[in-house]
């Protein structure tokens, strides 16, 4: 009998459910939530009201769509966190009433293993190309900027991460500060596109090892566009398109010379990549170059599986069940966890 699994992600602010069947992607349902464009971020209390008007529908059109009925589910995996707090307890809440109402185990998801994972979905219809173990991951969102090794399904070593701003908020913050609206890495990947990248030049931060650091670019950043400002004030509206080129660039270039550091560093040359951030053309572009360049086998998960989804956590989920792992019902959302 098949092992079907119910995969439900509200860790920040997209509601999401999708049904998967031995790995393999039947449904996968995900509602936005516009109420925070007004406010350039994500507002925790506003997100996790429209969680809990989203779950109900969001989990029964994944069912319908699937074509299967919740007695079939084997399992429900959910995101147990990181993420906000009030975000993560609808869909933690709403994966325990209903394994409870079916009698069937829930397990628990690391958000971030979810994005790792992402690129093990199989869907019909599309070729199957997956990354063999070990193989290194630059995971990229709004909320983590790290490269992780990839021993297996179950094993996950972060090599290195950011030790202050993630690389999505800077492109998120960088683009409040030029008023291009929220998020802000789809509206600079967009923009760059027009603009002359080495136009501006932004300072590269120093750090050691695998580690990034992204805050020192972003005040470098706001410093930049605050002084010329004060000059023209139709600055940015003149300039937006090689401002965006120029900063993305500078940020991707952070982003390639720790992840070509790791390479030379493990030897491992099968690299994938995960989060929100890796849905930015001109980052898939790189790193498949640099492939090409250095024999690297490149694995870019489709866009649709890089930001916020269901189906990520539950092709996470479904190796946990896999494994034998069953998450007690008495268990809490995180809003941070240490480790994988
Ligand atoms: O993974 P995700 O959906 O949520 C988190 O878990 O954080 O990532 C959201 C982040 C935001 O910072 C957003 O601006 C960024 O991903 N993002 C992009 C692109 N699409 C989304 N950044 C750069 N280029 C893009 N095309």
């Amino acid at each position: 009998m098949a092992d079907i699994i119910l995969g439900i992600e509200s860790s920040c602010d997209d509601t999401s459910a999708a049904v998967i069947s031995d790995g393999w992607l039947l449904s996968n349902v995900t509602a936005s939530q516009d109420v925070h464009k007004a406010y350039g971020g994500v507002v925790p209390e506003l997100a996790s009201r429209a969680h809990e008007q989203n779950i109900v529908p969001v989990v029964s059109e994944a069912l319908k769509r699937a074509g299967v009925k919740k007695e079939e589910l084997s399992a429900i995996a959910f995101t147990r966190g990181p993420g906000l707090l009030g975000s993560l307890l609808v869909g933690t809440s709403f994966a325990k009433s209903l394994a409870l109402a079916l009698d069937v185990p829930i397990v628990m998801v690391n958000h971030l293993q979810g994005h790792i994972l992402a690129g093990f979905l199989k869907e019909q219809g599309v070729p199957v190309v997956q990354p063999s173990f070990p193989y290194l991951c630059l995971l990229v969102s709004g909320g983590n900027s790290q490269i992780v090794r990839v021993d297996s399904y179950l094993e996950f070593e972060i090599l290195g991460q950011t030790i202050d701003d993630a690389v999505g908020e800077a492109f998120d913050k960088c683009s409040k500060m030029m008023g291009l609206g929220y998020p802000g890495g789809p509206v600079i990947d967009k923009l760059a596109k027009l603009g002359n990248p080495n136009r501006f030049k932004f300072a590269k931060p120093h750090v050691a090892g695998l580690d990034y650091s992204f805050s020192g670019i972003k005040t470098s950043l706001l410093y930049f566009v605050r002084d010329e400002m004060a000059k023209d004030p139709g600055f940015i509206e003149k300039n937006k398109e090689d401002i965006c080129a120029s900063f993305q660039k500078a940020l991707i270039d952070i982003l390639m010379d720790k992840l070509l550091k790791a390479v030379k560093q493990t030897g491992i040359k099968e690299i994938s990549i995960g989060g929100g951030v890796a849905a930015n053309s001109e980052l898939r572009s790189r790193i498949s170059e640099e492939g090409k360049k250095r024999g690297w086998y490149t694995y870019l998960p489709p866009l649709k599986f890089t930001t916020d989804n269901a189906a990520m956590i539950a092709i996470a989920g479904y190796y946990h069940y896999l494994a034998g792992e069953r998450t007690p019902l008495d268990i809490v959302p995180v809003s941070r966890m240490a480790d994988f």
